[in-house]
């Protein structure tokens, strides 16, 4: 029985409990419906059709004006329920019929779907129309889109391309995205080229990130009662070519700011948005920028150090404009210069990447608390912009600049911006975000409130670090449809579950913030369950070993209080595995 259906309708309304029983249903949908890679992309190889529904599905439920296609939910949602998606969407959680509904939309999009797949558009169209009311000419054109992506999967010219590229042959450009967010990445096995820095950030970009903004605040206002004096975002390179700039228009409303384009449409200066149309404070912003990011948007870095400037030097109340106070506030303690107190884009030395923190962390080499954030601020503290005078800087090395900047900081935030990739799939999350939050603890002597936007999801939700932890690890590390995906995959399958386990610890090792449970059932799952372990040992005894020392340096360095028998079990496993190994060598 699904777990709605046991609750008590017939009892007084919204009473805490079904609430709560909403909640976690909410929870349970979520997990069911996150979208995971259940495998790896082999080179040169078509995937899996069973693999593509799923993602047909989330490509369908996106509005494409290029294609000029409604979405397939919001179609349902019209036709089916007479009410918006983004309106059944919203009122899931306080209200049990509209969360029925959206289910009932969900589920005959999943049939649409899997209908196509199986015998092709026109009988996808006709079920749409028998069952949900779907005109088929409104639908088609979402079809035509599916049958386009579905014709390009189904051949793969990246080897040959490869080949070409290496006999220093011609590759056709193409864009470099995800496919829900832009299926015409396809075909895959093209250059991948970025976008021009002064069309950053596009039009679609700014109105997008308007709504994760106002989610993002208004969550942290809900939870600690005022909005956060200072933010710290992590901006990366890749993210800002996929989405045109979707995490620099963030950090433009923060401030309160939006991008104006000169006579060759070029986003090169800001504008003011006055505070009643703002109808809240300006956010003061601690910029981190990736290598990448640097290398690629130096224009955007300049757009970015501008817009803090315009803010801070407004005529403006400091409890409504926060870089103001906070120049102020310096310029009184430390007696510098306006020009030097409003430094809020950092980024590393000039032909330097990186923080180093996952090098460290994964090679276990730190014992103090400290030492995780000021290696952060070491490698990121070089600032970029323009001095008073106009002269530009480039990677200056400002690291007082950068420990004030940070000492204000009461919550870090970065945007996640695709499905394929999660935080703990890469190292590279924990040492920017996780990096960024452990210097804010030290030099705030406060942990920030740290939050991930979902900015791929249709209502660009806001989740907290923790939640994201416990999501990914329940979707992915835990989910045998992704670790039995991995697994098929062999060698490579076992190092890819370890290093889930490696980027997990990365997280506690960085923010705290995994539970207990995480741990308890990595452990459960691949290294106290016999069977399990001996598939991996038997794949790849080296990965196994690794994953087996992680958890028990986890408990080792207090990330995770696990029973002594549990630890007992470990060690004596890691014994078998490092003898094992050492008979290999
Ligand atoms: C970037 O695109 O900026 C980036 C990519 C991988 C790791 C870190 C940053
Ligand atoms: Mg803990």
């Amino acid at each position: 029985m699904k777990i709605k259906d046991q609750l008590n309708t017939s009892g007084p309304a919204g009473t805490a409990r079904d609430h709560r029983v909403l909640e976690l249903y909410e929870q349970v949908q979520e997990i069911e419906e996150r979208l995971i890679p259940t495998g790896l992309h082999v080179f040169g190889r078509v995937s899996e059709e069973g693999a593509q529904a799923d993602m047909l599905r989330m490509v369908a439920s996106f509005e494409r004006p290029e294609a000029r296609a409604r979405s397939l939910t919001d179609l349902l949602a019209e036709n089916l329920c007479e009410a918006s998606y983004e309106t059944l969407l919203k009122a899931g959680r306080e209200d049990e019929s509209q969360l029925r509904e959206r289910e009932r939309v969900d589920e005959a999009a999943r049939a649409a779907i899997e209908l196509f797949i199986k015998a092709g558009t026109e009988a996808a169209l006709l079920w749409l129309s028998t069952n949900a009311r779907v005109n088929p000419d409104d639908a088609r054109p979402i079809f035509a889109l599916l049958e386009n992506i579905s014709e390009q999967l189904r051949s793969n010219d990246e080897l040959n391309a490869l080949a070409r590229s290496l006999r220093g042959e011609y590759i056709e450009p193409g864009p470099g995205a995800d496919i829900v967010q832009n299926p015409s990445i396809l075909p895959t096995g093209r250059n991948t080229h970025a976008v021009n820095p002064y069309t950053v950030p596009s039009e679609i970009a700014f109105t997008r990130a308007h709504a994760t903004v106002d989610n993002l605040l208004e969550r942290h206002h809900r939870e600690h009662g005022r909005f956060p004096n200072a933010m710290a975002l992590v901006l990366w390179g890749l993210d800002n070519i996929k989405t045109q700039g979707e995490g620099v228009a963030q950090a433009l409303w923060l401030l309160g700011v939006r991008p104006v384009r000169d006579a060759m449409n070029r986003a090169t200066g800001v504008e003011v948005i006055p505070l009643d149309q703002l109808n809240r404070p300006r956010i003061d912003v601690v910029m981190t920028v990736s290598g990448i990011f640097r290398d690629l948007f130096g224009a955007t870095m300049g757009l970015l150090d501008k817009a803090v400037r315009a803010v801070a030097y407004l005529d403006e109340p400091f409890e409504m404009n926060y870089v103001r106070r906070h120049v102020s506030e310096q310029c009184e303690t430390d007696g510098c210069a306006p020009e030097e107190a409003a430094v809020r884009v950092f980024s590393n030395a000039p032909g330097n990447y990186g923080t180093n923190v996952n090098f460290m962390v994964m090679d276990s080499q730190w014992e103090l608390d400290d030492t995780l954030g000021d290696l952060f601020v070491t490698r990121k503290c070089f600032a970029y912009g323009r001095d008073g005078a106009g002269r530009s800087y480039e990677g200056r090395e400002a690291r007082v600049a950068m420990d004030r900047a940070l000492a204000r900081v009461e919550a870090a935030y970065q945007n996640i911006d695709t499905f394929e990739i999660g935080i703990t799939d890469v190292d590279h999350y924990f040492e920017y975000l996780g990096g960024v939050s452990k210097a804010v603890e030290k030099r705030a002597n406060l942990r920030p409130a740290i939050y991930l936007s979902d900015a791929l999801s249709r209502d660009k939700k806001i989740r907290s670090l923790a939640e994201t932890v416990r999501l990914e690890t329940r979707a992915k590390t835990l989910n045998p449809k992704w670790y039995e995906g991995m697994l098929k995959h062999g060698f490579r399958g076992v190092a890819e579950i370890e290093s889930h386990v490696a980027n997990t610890f990365g997280w506690s090792a960085t923010t705290d913030a995994v539970d207990d449970w995480v741990y308890t059932e990595v452990a459960r799952t691949f290294v106290l369950d016999e069977e399990m372990l001996e598939r991996l040992r038997t794949l790849n005894p080296h990965s196994a070993r690794s994953l087996v020392g992680r958890l028990l340096e986890a408990e080792g360095r207090g990330f995770w209080k696990a029973e002594a028998e549990a630890i007992e079990k470990l060690r004596q496993i890691f014994a078998g595995l490092e003898d094992q190994l050492e008979g290999l060598t």
